[in-house]
């Protein structure tokens, strides 16, 4: 099950832990899909009619929609097999990474050094303040979090990510992981065919899967990542000389960089900010406005804003925020990205959105076909692990 994790860090895992990894995936198959169907059924069939039986009208917003559905025992069951299931993802993958924790840290001191396959770099910094929307809980169940560390080197947090989004993704996001991203870039680099980036960054770039693939799109750029987490940009930088490919990686936070004025094309992120607080996100805008070269654009892979989906989409994807450990998920796709960008200085002309079909899904035709039309409204599998996924992306140019 963790067969996307095909480079020099893999773990090995057991039979019996291979099975369970499967069992779990399956399980979360049928949760997604059966029973968000059963869910939603109820609803149509009882909640909502009652609702407009005692209101004189439909709910109109996703809170609406929660009260109303909450104390349904279809709700409950589901909610606690998918907070169950999202434990076992990561309890199935832990054992073997624990058992490694040594040997994968020697194995990326060895990939760190070595300049054979690729010429990256790796820096990480003591000295950084982990904010605290990562230090202070585990982020989506994860424990352990992004951060920290056990062993010196220790790469375990990234192994743990990696191998868990494997379970977890059951296939959806490609041979690398990496289709959000290279449906974004490849959808990206068509629709702005003269536009050559020299230097890219990518925020909150964990183990590097939302990194490596601009460097595909653009080989002549230095692709940069940063993120907070020690053990993950170790983990990113061992990926990528694995494989082959020539990145840069630095613990560093997103909100304040360090990186020098106008020193990038393209300041990219992906599934990055929904788990930033708000005022950390009105930092970032502003940070990456300042990064940016005149002519550069900000570009993000996010879940879709609340006011694109109908209240009952709204109300699916916001389970996170409220049972997930992900408590600034719904903050966040409260938020209005175009008047955000305003805000971080970006002219409303200059902004942008786009849905854009998944590549491994629907095959890089669908992704062509996407450029010359630029539907943005939602749909019930915008953002979603689901059968025929889209992903958001919005940003937006600087003069
Ligand atoms: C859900 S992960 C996204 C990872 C990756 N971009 C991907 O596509 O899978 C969010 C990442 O953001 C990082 N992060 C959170 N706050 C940050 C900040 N202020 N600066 C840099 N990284 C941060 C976390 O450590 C985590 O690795």
């Amino acid at each position: 099950m963790t067969e996307n994790v095909d480079h020099d860090l893999k773990v090995s895992y057991t039979r019996d832990e291979t099975a369970r990894q499967h069992f779990v995936s399956g399980m979360r198959s049928y949760i997604l899909n059966h029973l968000a169907g059963n869910l939603r059924t109820v609803y149509a069939k009882k909640v909502e009619p009652a609702f407009k039986n005692k209101n004189k009208r439909a709910p109109k917003t996703a809170p609406e929609i929660h009260k109303a559905l909450k104390d349904e025992t279809v709700f409950k069951f589901y909610s606690a097999l998918r907070c169950n299931t999202q434990e076992m993802v990561w309890r199935s993958v832990i054992p073997g990474v624990e058992r490694e924790v040594d040997e994968l840290a020697m194995r990326a001191k060895v990939l760190n050094q070595s300049d054979e396959k690729a010429k990256g770099t790796v820096r990480t910094d003591p000295k950084l303040q982990i904010p605290r929307n990562v230090s202070e809980l585990d982020v989506h169940l994860m424990p352990g979090g992004y951060h920290e560390e056990r062993v010196a080197g220790d790469v375990s947090q990234g192994a743990i990510y990696d191998n868990g989004l494997s379970v977890f993704a059951m296939g959806l996001l490609g041979p690398r992981m990496d289709d959000i991203t290279q449906s974004v870039s490849t959808f990206f680099a068509k629709r702005y065919p003269d536009f050559k980036p020299r230097r890219i960054l990518d925020l909150g770039c964990s183990i590097g899967h939302s990194s490596l693939p601009w460097k595909e799109r653009y080989p002549e750029a230095e692709v940069f990542g940063i993120d907070v987490g020690a053990p993950l940009v170790r983990y990113a930088h061992a990926r990528a000389q694995s494989y082959g490919v020539t990145a840069h990686f630095e613990q560093k936070d997103a909100e304040n960089t360090g990186f020098a004025d106008e020193s990038f094309d393209v300041i990219y992120s992906c599934m990055f900010l929904h788990e930033v607080p708000k005022r950390g996100i009105r930092n970032i805008f502003k940070e990456a406005r300042r990064l940016l070269k005149p002519g550069g654009v900000m570009l993000h892979y996010e879940l879709p804003p609340n006011k694109m989906l109908t209240a009952y989409d709204g109300f699916y994807l916001d389970w996170d925020s409220f049972y997930n450990k992900e408590p600034y998920y719904k903050p966040f796709r409260d938020m209005d990205p175009e008047e955000e960008c305003k805000v971080a200085g970006f002219k409303t002309s200059k902004f942008f959105q786009y849905v854009v079909p998944s590549m491994s899904f629907y095959g890089e035709k669908a992704v062509t076909e996407a450029v010359s039309h630029t539907k943005t409204e939602g749909d019930s599998n915008v953002g979603r692990f689901a059968d025929g996924v889209r992903w958001y992306t919005f940003g937006a140019w600087k003069q």
